[in-house]
Order: C-alpha cells, then sequence, then structure tokens
C-alpha cells in the first residue's frame, strides 16, 4: 500500500515515521518550507529523529511534498491536520476543510481516507465524507474510517507502537483495511461499533485531563489557604492503592489538545440541548491559574511590580518540548506586564518565540517558573533571582504553589 499523510506536523510525522518502515509515504503539507527542511533530512518534532527521516529519503520510502497532485496514487490517505478554535471559541474546521478539498480534486480512485485528527463526533460521517465528495468531480466511493491519534510528543515510554489505537469504518470494508494498515506498527487495535465512538472517545480523554487539572489547580488555591502543602496533601492522598489518580497544579493548560479538545466536546453537547457546565468551568479555571499566580508574586512583593524585573522560565507549554502553542507562560507574562513589571523569559529549547529570544538565567528581581526542562538547572534558577516563585513543584526551597 502506498500512504499519503495530509500533515506533516506532531501527528503526521510520527505517523510517517512508523509507517513508512513498512510502506511508501508520501507526507503532503501546505507549509513549503517545512516540505524542503524534511526533504533535506531534518525533523522539527521531537521524538522523530533527522537520522530517520534522512534514512528514509534516501531508501524511497518517504518524501514529502507540498503538491497536491502527488497524493494521487495511493491507496490511504490519513489526515493528520490541525482542528484549532476560531476567535470566539468554537470549533474551526477550515483546516479539515481544505484537506477534504485536496483530496476531492486529487484523489480520483477509490482509497481509504483515515482522519486522525481530533474533531467532534459525526465529523467523519457528517462533514468529512460530504466535503470530499462536494469536491470531486466525479462521485467515488471512498471508505472512511476514524482513528484518533493519542500520541504525547516528547513522552517516551509510549508511542505509536505500544499505545491501544481506537478506531471505526464508516462502513466494515472499511474498518478491515483500517485494521490492515495500523495493525503493521501498532500492537493492539481496539475497534469499536460506530465513528461517533471513536470520536467521543478521543474527546473524553482529554476533557478528563483537562477537569482534573481544573479540581487540582482549585485545590492548590484551597490549600495554601489553608496554609498546607498542597504536594504533600497529593502525595498522601496518592497513597490510595484505587479510586485515586494524582494531577498536579500548574500554571494553567496547554498545547493543542488539553485546552482545545473540551471545547469541542462542550460545543456539540450544546448544539443537542445538552449542558457542558462543567467542562466550562473546568476550563475557566486553567485559565484563570494565571491570574492566580500573578496575585500571588504581586502579595509577595510589597503590592507592586512596576518596573521590576521579572524573568520567567519555561515558556513551552510542558517540559522538555519546544511546543508553545496554548501555553500558561503567555497569560502569566500578560498579567506581570499589565501590573507594570519588565517581563523577559528563559527557555532554551524554544530559542525565539514572538519576536523575542530567550533571555539569560540570571540577573532578574523576580523569577518565575512556568515549566522546568529537565536540562534546566535548579541551582541556577534559585540563583536567577532573590525571589522565585515555582509553579511546577520541581524546584525545591522557592516559594510556589
Ligand atoms: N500534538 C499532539 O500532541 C496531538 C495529539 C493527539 C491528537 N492531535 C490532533 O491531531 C491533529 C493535528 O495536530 P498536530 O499537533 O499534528 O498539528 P501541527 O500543527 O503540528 O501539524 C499540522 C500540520 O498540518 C499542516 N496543514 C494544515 N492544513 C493543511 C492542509 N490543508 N493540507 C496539508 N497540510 C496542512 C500544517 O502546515 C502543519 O504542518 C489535531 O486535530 C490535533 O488536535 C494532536
Amino acid at each position: 500500500m502506498k500512504i499519503a499523510i495530509i500533515g506533516q506536523g506532531y501527528v503526521g510525522l510520527t505517523l510517517t515515521a512508523f509507517a513508512s518502515e513498512h510502506f511508501d509515504v508520501v507526507g503532503f503539507d501546505s507549509n513549503g518550507t517545512l516540505i524542503h527542511q524534511l526533504n533535506s533530512g531534518i525533523s522539527h518534532i521531537e521524538g522523530i529523529n533527522s537520522s530517520l527521516i534522512s534514512e528514509r529519503l534516501s531508501t524511497g520510502r518517504y518524501r514529502a511534498t507540498s503538491k497536491p497532485s502527488d497524493i494521487k496514487d495511493c491507496n490511504v490517505v490519513v489526515i493528520a491536520v490541525p482542528t484549532p478554535l476560531t476567535k470566539d471559541r468554537k470549533p474551526d474546521l477550515k483546516f479539515i476543510d481544505s484537506a477534504c478539498q485536496t483530496i476531492g480534486q486529487n484523489v480520483t480512485n477509490p482509497v481509504l481516507v483515515i482522519n486522525e485528527s481530533t474533531s467532534f463526533p459525526g465529523t467523519l460521517r457528517n462533514y468529512i465524507k460530504p466535503t470530499i465528495e462536494k469536491y470531486s468531480a466525479n462521485r467515488i466511493n471512498h471508505l472512511y474510517a476514524i482513528s484518533p491519534e493519542r500520541v504525547d510528543p516528547g513522552r517516551t515510554d509510549f508511542n505509536q507502537k505500544n499505545t491501544p489505537r481506537l478506531f471505526s469504518g464508516l462502513t466494515p470494508e472499511a474498518s478491515l483495511m483500517t485494521r490492515d494498515f495500523y495493525s503493521k506498527f501498532c500492537d493492539t487495535l481496539v475497534e469499536v461499533s460506530s465513528p461517533e465512538v471513536a470520536e467521543a472517545a478521543k474527546l473524553f480523554e482529554n476533557t478528563f485531563r483537562q477537569v482534573n487539572i481544573a479540581l487540582v489547580n482549585e485545590f492548590a488555591q484551597i490549600a495554601h489557604s489553608l496554609g498546607i502543602s498542597v504536594y504533600e496533601t497529593l502525595d498522601a492522598a496518592n497513597t490510595k492503592p484505587y479510586g485515586f489518580m494524582k494531577f498536579t497544579p500548574s500554571a494553567g493548560v496547554g498545547g493543542h489538545c488539553i485546552p482545545v479538545d473540551p471545547t469541542y466536546l462542550a460545543a456539540v453537547a450544546e448544539e443537542h440541548g445538552a449542558p457542558a457546565t462543567f467542562i466550562r468551568r473546568a476550563n475557566e479555571v486553567n485559565l484563570e491559574m494565571s491570574k492566580y499566580i500573578v496575585r500571588r508574586v504581586v502579595e509577595d512583593n510589597g503590592g507592586n511590580l512596576q518596573g521590576k524585573s521579572v524573568l520567567v522560565v519555561g515558556v513551552a507549554y510542558k517540559p522538555n518540548v519546544a511546543d508553545v502553542r496554548e501555553t500558561a507562560a503567555e497569560l502569566v507574562i500578560k498579567h506581570l506586564r499589565d501590573h507594570g513589571a519588565v517581563v523577559s523569559w528563559h527557555d532554551d529549547v524554544v530559542g525565539g518565540w514572538k519576536g523575542e529570544s530567550s533571555a539569560p538565567l540570571q540577573g532578574a528581581d523576580i523569577t518565575v517558573v512556568v515549566t522546568k526542562h529537565d536540562s534546566v538547572d535548579e541551582k541556577k534558577v534559585l540563583a536567577s533571582a532573590p525571589y522565585v516563585f515555582d509553579t511546577t513543584g520541581k524546584v525545591k526551597s522557592a516559594k510556589g504553589l
């Protein structure tokens, strides 16, 4: 089988790495600069080594392209494009739409179309299939399936091979071919009864995380007001061998998934007349965490940050990745600047962000740790300012949540 993967970002390139061990893969992306970089053997994703990309290019197993017609000879087309929110925080399927257009206009023989992008239940059946058909000159009976991606970039213990994969086809034939495809590089396949169940399961997994993170963030504020350590309390609760799962507080949630996916679930719920108040509130609690942290920093510093130099350590949304999408650091920096602080940030994994560069880890009046990469030295953080506030629980002896 020849495979086309639309979108060569975190999900698409990770899938490319595994699939190209068994199949010929064409990686299609609308970003020409990225395609040039990939065809030069350079990976932009943590966990996917450039040497692997180079090896697959040299054996002819992989080719990156921004030419839509290059996908036409494939047997399987996988969609792995972003599914963000609009400015008014509604599901935005514009990238899915353009991927469907690419397929509709270029794939003229029947293929299996698999969607790996996260979206609300009904997307495959009611949006992807009709949109591809709308863009096709002749109606082609493609097979359609969903297999939501569960990759956690930067993670080493779970990957495409050992993470069970959910899937469902719109027809039994689509399910069968989907199983065939993934079974080459994935140990455990879990077929569910409909695409809608698979789509909903993916959203619920991330909503589970979002809600529990919000709960622990609220609890961190309660623990502080009671004068007890949130970390010690969580460790104590975690000694219960059943019925408890430990989440840790933070400056908020970031990345492309946790802050976004629950809103897809809430939107579709409300469209069907089912309230999603819990999901909406969890999102608010997580967003408000940055304000709470800055309030604590202000209180500890004489109620005023005017003119003070504040260094934010870590602007990636989580440790050991360069991904800054939806990072909580953005709101922390905004609120610090609203209080008159002169803010710079240190993050050598990210390097550059929003036209600013990583500053040295030294010489500040105040340091606020938002994300701590393993490469960041704890002693240097503590020496970087006379007052250090840590939101990660990793910088012992600093002030913190
Ligand atoms: N990043 C994660 O950890 C993760 C995990 C599970 C699921 N997901 C989901 O997977 C999907 C993709 O996320 P991602 O993190 O890989 O995004 P990404 O931004 O890293 O990559 C998406 C790529 O798609 C390209 N693209 C956009 N529209 C295109 C089009 N019409 N044709 C060709 N290329 C196009 C972009 O240029 C980009 O390179 C999203 O729905 C996301 O929610 C992401």
